[in-house]
């Protein structure tokens, strides 16, 4: 485990057990002990106790950390209270299962796993979720590699290939609108640079597809040693109650999140197997998580993670790594939601209501809705700098993640609350 890594766990287990102190003296001495003198310190460390600490008057985390530390002669990174030797697992498994020797996972892994939830929900607050990224090894020489984002005509992005293009890739920017001139497209274009090349793609259009493949084939100095790098930007949203929205609207959401991500990886994977490189998806935190009146999109999200899982098993043993990366809240940084086009929206879906829906909620509610969704659009970060080096990092790093959190700590603790609570906690929470 590396040593941040092993620090945490270890942080998360010394809080979880200062949260047991102000519990039942009994119940504290138990636990405890069952910690201190089970799996933790298995080797001569059984002179450390609770009342140690309650005696020792109120620390930090960290000071605690470096006590217990000094107290058993060990260095950071040691491992003396490594999350398998220890820690929460033993507590919640009870005396029984907390004394398996170093080195062996104990007993009943799922008490395990259920047991870590608390420390690394509650210890969350003691990290920040982006900005920790770290290079054990970088791919190089990156001049030399080819990588084509989908959807550059705004957004995140127009930025990405830009800023992969000042890393030094060779870009393809693929753009919706290039032939009708966007704007975004004319500032790539401008850049008049032959490491970024604009090339018109419509990721719903298999033909479209299949032509950017061409177009990056030929470009390559040797095809046979294939393309780095594809990143699954293109998107688009929409919002409403799923009574609210018609099977239309699922289709075309869909057909770009979802169908054409798929599309387009097909299409390039036989050039990246062949670079043993790497695919990024932009996915979303709405893709681990639901939200009442973003049904559309977030079936889509759901659907980019999963395809994202099964290919990354797939891909495993040819080389080829498969992140995913999952933006929180940056509408006000991007193109995805404008005043404009909700107002749009909102228009099109009460004119194109079923009576009886219509009738059921009200103008006054569909409204209230309306306005949530108006008040949502203009929130968010306006700093992408985050998305930008995850994906970077994704595209370079010799170990990438699997997925990345750029977001901010109230979306990260929320996705962290509803994807690993039970979903009866998790609404109590959140859905009101
Ligand atoms: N902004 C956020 O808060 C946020 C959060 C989580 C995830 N994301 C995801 O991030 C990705 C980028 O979105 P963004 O926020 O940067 O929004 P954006 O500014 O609207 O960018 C999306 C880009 O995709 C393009 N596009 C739309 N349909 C396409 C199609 N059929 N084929 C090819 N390109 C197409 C758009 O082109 P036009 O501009 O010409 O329409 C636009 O350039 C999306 O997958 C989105 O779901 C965004």
């Amino acid at each position: 485990m590396a040593d941040s890594n092993r620090e945490e766990s270890v942080l998360g287990a010394l809080q979880w057990k200062q949260l047991h102190v102000s519990e039942t003296r009994t119940q504290q001495t138990t636990r405890a002990t069952c910690v201190l003198n089970g799996s933790h310190f298995s080797e001569g460390a059984r002179g450390l106790s609770i009342q140690d600490e309650c005696r020792g008057g109120p620390r930090t985390l960290r000071q605690e950390l470096e006590r217990r530390r000094g107290a058993l002669g060990v260095s950071a990174g040691d491992g003396a209270l490594s999350k398998q030797e220890g820690g929460p697992a033993s507590v919640a498994e009870g005396l029984s299962s907390c004394f398996c020797p170093r080195n062996k996972v104990c007993p009943g892994t799922h008490g395990f796993l259920f047991s870590c939830r608390r420390p690394l929900l509650l210890g969350s607050t003691f990290f920040i979720p982006t900005g920790r990224r770290t290079y054990a090894g970088a791919v190089e020489p990156v001049g030399s590699k080819a990588v084509l984002v989908t959807g550059c005509d705004s957004g995140f992005g127009f930025s990405l290939a830009k800023h992969l293009h000042s890393k030094g890739f060779l870009v393809f920017a693929g753009c919706l609108m290039k032939d009708k001139g966007h704007d975004g497209v004319k500032e790539l274009d401008s850049l008049n640079s032959d490491r970024l090349r604009t090339v018109q793609l419509n990721v719903c259009s298999s033909e479209e597809v299949e032509k950017v493949v061409e177009i990056v084939r030929s470009s390559l100095k040797d095809p046979e040693k294939g393309m780095w790098g594809l990143v699954n930007n293109a998107g688009i949203s929409t919002f409403g109650e799923v009574e609210f929205t018609s099977m239309d609207t699922y289709k075309e959401v869909a057909e770009v999140n979802l169908w054409g991500t798929v599309r387009t990886t097909k299409s390039f994977l036989p050039l990246i197997r062949r670079a043993k490189g790497r695919v990024v998806n932009i996915s979303s935190m709405l893709g681990r998580m639901a939200n009442p009146a973003r049904s559309p999109y977030c079936i889509t999200k759901f659907g980019v993670e999963a395809f994202s899982d099964c290919l990354r098993y797939e891909m495993h043993s040819l080389g080829v790594k498969v992140s995913v990366v999952e933006p929180g809240n940056f509408i006000v940084a991007t193109s995805l939601y404008s005043p404009e086009s909700i107002q749009a929206i909102a228009k099109k879906m009460w004119d194109e209501l079923p009576e009886v829906v219509r009738k059921d909620y009200g103008k006054k509610y569909f409204d209230e809705k309306i306005a949530k969704m108006e008040t949502y659009c203009s929130s968010g970060s306006t700093d992408t700098s985050s998305v930008m080096d995850a994906v970077t990092h994704a595209l370079t790093a010799t170990t990438p993640y699997t997925r990345y959190h750029p977001m901010d700590y109230y979306w990260w603790l929320r996705m962290q609350i509803m994807t690993h609570l039970p979903g009866a906690i998790s609404d109590m929470i959140y859905i009101r």
